[in-house]
């Protein structure tokens, strides 16, 4: 029976969703449900029968799994499995087929029979196709139909490889992939050009059939989908939307997968709130953009009219709400990042002493520094501050195969006309493992090594063109990317003892760093986690105390106005220098922009949409009109 969560606050959600702390939480929760299941079948000699999913999301579900099986003996003999997708075209030793995903992330690592475990067959012919989905159908139908449905959510709303257009009745069969799932999955195939085009999925309707259904989402990327597909009603534009016709079905969510939910985003729609000061500050900057108004002009109506008069009769008067809004929004504005020698700092965002700071500025891959914050950097060395910029990863799995060729090239020929040997030598090899692993296959830790060197020089010419002082650059490397891969990182405490012996060297007065939301198995994630542990262990140091910690968003994205603490104007020529400073990363020009956003594949302009954006925000709430801003939120760890 499904348990309706009928209280105030949840009432426009009509799939019951929980939210978590973080993936961990969330996940920990299906895998004790799956444990139940096998262990309940297994005493009445019994099979469970699951629903697969791949992607970033289960990978942390797969990991308890294993765990269960290894520290508590969780056999998985009686477990049949049956996985929602297949790139069609793509063999089950493709390293990232999704049979190739399986097998790494669980099969391999439990006691489940091989024969038990199905995923759809990506070669087969194409008069074959529907034979083959029909006995796909057949197979799961066989084996008891499916116990438990774990699912991830597309940023398209696709469950499975069922893109908007896939009807509540469509069952297993051939598909076309939407063009944002392609990129999504791009920097998987090292370039969207390699993204197959086509794969076979389970329908709609075969997941509805499923008698347990769990959706699990994590980061911000996916907040927007899945308030249309909890709130909204059900629609083929968000195929997972369908799942609310399903009698149990949980979406399982963390804060940042849940944040456009009604309950989270608007509160006070919803249901009584406290009216804390964080809380007053969204709600009346929500409702200027809502009615159209900068804040000095809300009236009593507007805020009684829409949700707020409970906040109008304990604040006393719109006037008074106003004003007070207004200053706090005025005091994040600052053209001075590491504080402002000499002057009153009561209501600026950012301490005037010591003069000079020590700024650190952490960047998960060269790129996201000067994309997020290249003015502010500008600005801080200008200002004088002593600014460190420490690449966390080298970002070389994000290097296209004929840059480094490129370099290659370059190598051997400067080798050979000074005799060179060496580097000529090096270069031969690197060519020699390029040529040898195929389309799809992984790189040698030299051609990892090279484009990792390439992408340093790009952060240097970026650097040196925001006037920062190239010799304080420092590229960390951190194991966790420089051993892994996409979706599949994960954080050693080598990663934490490397970012804390950085930490303790600089001791820096401020530090601006990113990744807290986002996908918690992405780069920046994991370069954040890395950053938190390793200020756990220097917790008590002097300098910690007195350190502020200025948070960015991430590439392509920006707070909302009412999460931003600093605000830090560009002119007309800092936004022109900073682009230029992006344009220095050459080797990205065609890569995604970010995981976490739709909208131009062109890393380029997004940057300077991104910025011109918030400064006309701050100008529709009736502050200074700037060209363009760049935001931070001050982090309480
Ligand atoms: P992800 O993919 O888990 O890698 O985000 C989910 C999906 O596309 O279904």
């Amino acid at each position: 029976m499904k348990h309706f969560d009928i209280s105030e606050s949840s009432q426009r959600e009509r799939i019951q969703t929980v939210i978590y702390d973080g993936a961990e939480g969330a996940s920990m929760a299906v895998a004790n449900e799956i444990r139940d299941i096998i262990k309940e079948r297994q005493k009445s000699g019994k099979n469970a029968v699951l629903g697969l999913a791949t992607g970033s999301t289960p990978v942390r579900l797969y990991r308890e799994l294993i765990r269960m099986h290894r520290d508590e003996g969780l056999s998985f003999a009686n477990v049949i499995t049956f996985n929602l997708d297949e790139y069609y075209g793509l063999s089950g030793d493709h390293p990232e087929s999704y049979r190739r995903f399986m097998q790494d992330q669980l099969f391999d690592h439990v006691d489940i029979p091989e024969a038990n475990t199905h995923v759809p067959d990506g070669l087969v012919a194409r008069e074959e196709v529907f034979a083959s989905c029909s006995a796909y159908e057949e197979a799961i139908n066989a084996a008891g139909g499916i116990d438990i449905q774990i699912l991830g959510i597309g940023r398209t709303g696709h469950i499975g490889f069922n893109e908007p257009g896939s009807g509540p009745d469509s069952r297993t069969r051939l598909v076309t992939l939407d063009s944002l799932t392609r990129r999504d999955a791009a920097r998987d195939f090292l370039g969207e050009q390699n993204v197959p085009r086509h794969a076979i999925t389970m329908g709609v309707g075969t997941i509805l059939d499923a008698k347990k259904v769990f959706l699990l989402a994590w980061g911000e990327a996916k907040a927007e989908v899945i308030a249309q597909a909890v709130e909204e009603t059900p629609t083929d534009i968000i195929p997972a939307s369908f799942l609310q016709s399903h009698a149990n079905c949980v979406f399982n969510v963390d804060r940042s997968a849940a944040s456009q939910l009604t309950r989270v985003l608007h509160p006070w729609l919803v249901g009584p709130v406290e009216w804390s000061a964080p809380m007053t500050r969204k709600a009346v900057q929500w409702l200027a953009r809502k009615v159209n108004k900068p804040l000095l002009k809300l009236v009593d109506e507007d805020y009684s009219e829409n949700g707020m008069g409970d906040l109008l009769t304990e604040k006393g008067s719109s006037y008074d709400l106003n004003i007070n809004l207004f200053n706090i929004t005025q005091h994040t504005i600052t053209g001075w990042p590491g504080g402002k020698p000499g002057a009153d700092d009561s209501h600026r965002p950012e301490r005037a002493t010591p003069h000079p700071k020590r700024s650190l500025i952490l960047s998960p891959e060269p790129l996201d520094d000067v994309f997020c914050l290249g003015g502010t950097m500008h600005r801080l060395a200008n200002q004088g501050h002593e600014v460190t910029i420490a690449y966390q990863t080298s970002g070389n799995l994000a290097v296209p195969d004929t840059e480094v060729r490129r370099a290659i090239e370059l190598i051997i020929e400067l080798g050979e006309e000074r005799q060179a040997d060496t580097e000529a030598k090096f270069a031969r090899t690197v060519e020699k493992h390029l040529d040898a692993k195929g389309q799809f296959g992984a790189d040698t830790a030299e051609v990892r090594h090279l484009k990792g060197l390439i992408r340093r020089s790009e952060a240097r010419s970026s650097a040196r063109l925001l006037g920062l002082d190239i010799s304080h650059l420092s590229f960390l490397d951190l194991p966790f990317y420089e051993n892994g891969r996409y979706r599949r990182f994960s954080m050693t405490a080598e990663d934490v003892s490397i970012m804390k012996a950085l930490l303790e060297k600089i001791q820096p007065h401020q530090i601006f760093a990113t990744g807290l939301g986002h996908d918690p198995l992405s780069v920046p994630a994991i370069s954040f986690e890395v950053l938190r542990e390793a200020l756990k262990q220097c917790e008590g140091s002097d300098w910690l105390k007195e350190c502020n910690i200025w948070l960015y968003r991430g590439l392509g994205t920006e707070w909302e106005a009412h999460e931003i603490d600093m605000a830090v104007p560009l002119s007309p020529d800092e936004l022109k220098n900073k682009i230029q400073g992006i344009y220095q990363h050459q080797t990205q020009r065609s890569q995604s922009p970010s995981s976490s956003q739709k909208g131009p594949s062109d890393a380029w302009n997004l940057a300077e949409q991104v910025n011109r954006n918030t400064a006309e925000i701050y100008d529709a709430l009736g502050l200074a009109e700037y060209e363009a801003i760049e935001g931070f939120k001050l982090w309480n760890a």
